[in-house]
């Protein structure tokens, strides 16, 4: 019951709960952003998304250090989009914007350089169609960056039994390479994890 009540705030945070599902994933998690950011690899004036952004925790990292990026999250959740307003106000930043919006309805078409998404795939049942829309989004040669959990470490978690789907590193790198992206597999802290860079051809 816990579990599932938990993993539908993964999913899909909403209200008072699932904003406090969210700042507890940014203290468990910041490693995992701090990594994905140095991955980025980030230069002025880069437009990068942030694809299932919830708080917009990890777009203020990285304002705060980039302040000449153009920065956008994205997410579904439109009471979770009200707190990454919220807390981006509050620490002046405004180079961030945000929409509420599901990846596959959002249209910004060969606009950013660089797009991530961190620990959200495993809630998308058609990889290959989230894949293709989000090569519509990027630039060529823009660079996805999909950061998550491989499927021995996603099998240890009591929570992930619901919504989540356990995929392979290899089974995600073929719908990258089908969909006409270059791909390099770093390791997120020994074999916990991966960082796809999947660079569109
Ligand atoms: C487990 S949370 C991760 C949040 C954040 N990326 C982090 O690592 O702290 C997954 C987030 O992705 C969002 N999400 C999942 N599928 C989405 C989709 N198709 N379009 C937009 N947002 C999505 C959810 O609402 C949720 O906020």
């Amino acid at each position: 019951m816990f579990n599932k009540l938990i993993s539908n705030h993964f999913k899909k945070p909403h209200g008072l709960i699932g904003k406090m599902v969210n700042n507890f994933q940014n203290k468990q998690n910041k490693a995992i952003y701090l990594k994905t950011i140095k991955y980025l690899d980030i230069k002025d004036e880069d437009k990068i998304l942030d694809i299932g952004c919830g708080n917009g925790y990890t777009l203020r990292l990285i304002a705060n250090e980039y302040p000449h990026t153009i920065l956008m999250g994205i997410d579904y959740s439109s009471s979770i989009i009200k707190e990454a307003i919220k807390s981006t106000t509050k620490a002046n930043l405004n180079n961030i914007s945000y929409e509420i919006s599901d990846v596959l309805a959002f249209n910004k078409n060969n606009y950013f350089d660089k797009i991530y998404c961190i620990n959200t795939i495993y809630f998308w049942q058609d990889l290959d169609e989230y894949i293709k829309k989000i090569s519509t989004l990027l630039k060529k040669q823009g660079i996805l960056y999909v950061t998550y959990m491989n499927k021995s470490t996603l099998d240890q978690y009591s929570f992930t039994k619901y919504n989540y789907l356990h995929r392979d590193l290899n089974e995600i790198d073929l719908v990258l390479r089908n969909n006409g992206f270059s791909v390099n597999i770093k390791k997120l802290f020994k074999t916990k994890g991966f960082v796809l860079i999947a660079t569109k051809k």
